[in-house]
């Protein structure tokens, strides 16, 4: 046991950082349920990796556009398959461009149901299976524009903002039993239809002089999980974008 917690839940496990959070704690020893939306053979792959390490996993499937009913789903699944979980990664999300003007209502429900009301709602679920007598940790993965907002992802944002205030808000009202922290990531992998010169156009603009690694993300999640005295706390992995 790594100390890191003994069973995990990640959303939007099976592609991309929410799959390396899940290696990574499958590495540590920690039996993981990846959670996933539309990417059903990538989640197979995925817990095939995860297997490697001699752990258990399962996944476990639900659409956030319907959050509140995905995410009892994607909790009476893992009740069934899995048993309680002690650790929860709040990771999907998605990322759409659009300023005041050019935000619809559509845009804004998707946003706000997938970015901000499903990992309430998951929380939620979290906490109430979680037996009395354990302690469990969450993480959300945040976003550093929710610290230091500018315009162009007016939805994205605006969610991401609420997942923040979300995080220390739950810090304190699920304390001493469960913590609830962030890791709120900078540039580090570029938007799905995007390629390398996205990132590399962005580097100029972080203090650093250079884009992230998925392996900065896990690491954060992974300190997180083990520092047992830390709640209400959003690690910003940006190479100092977000200052
Ligand atoms: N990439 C970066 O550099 C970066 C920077 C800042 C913040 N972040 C944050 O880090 C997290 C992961 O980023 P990423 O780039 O790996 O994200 P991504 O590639 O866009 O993946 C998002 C995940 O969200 C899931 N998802 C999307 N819509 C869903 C829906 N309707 N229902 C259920 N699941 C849904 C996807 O699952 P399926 O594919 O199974 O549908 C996917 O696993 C996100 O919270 C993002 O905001 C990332």
């Amino acid at each position: 046991m790594s100390g890191a917690g003994s069973r995990a839940l990640v959303t939007g496990g099976a592609v991309r950082l929410g799959r390396e959070i899940a290696l990574s704690l499958a590495r540590s020893g920690v039996d993981v349920c990846i959670h996933y939306g539309a990417s059903a053979d990538a989640a197979r792959q995925t817990l095939a990796e995860i297997r490697e390490y001699g752990v258990q996993a399962i996944a476990v499937q639900g659409d956030f556009r319907e959050p509140v009913s995905a995410t009892e789903q994607v909790f009476r699944a893992v009740a069934e398959e899995f048993g309680p979980i002690d650790v929860l990664i709040n990771n999907a999300a998605i990322f759409e461009s659009g300023s005041l003007a050019e935000t619809d209502e559509s845009a804004w429900d998707r946003h706000l149901d997938i970015n901000l009301k499903a990992p309430f709602f998951m929380t939620r679920q979290f906490a109430a299976q979680l037996p009395v007598e354990q302690s469990g940790a969450v993480v959300n993965i945040i976003d550093w524009r929710a610290s230091r907002p500018v315009p162009g992802h007016a939805a994205y944002t605006i969610a991401k903002g609420g997942l923040l205030t979300m995080t220390r808000l739950l810090a304190c009202e699920l304390a001493p039993r469960i913590r609830v922290n962030g890791v709120s990531p900078g540039a580090i992998l570029p938007p799905p239809g995007s390629d390398e010169a996205y990132l590399e156009a962005l580097a100029d603009q972080i203090p650093m002089e250079r884009t992230g690694s998925p392996s900065d993300i896990t690491d954060a999640v992974m300190f997180l999980l083990r520092s047992g005295f830390l709640t209400g706390e959003v690690v910003h992995v940006t190479g100092g974008e977000h200052l």
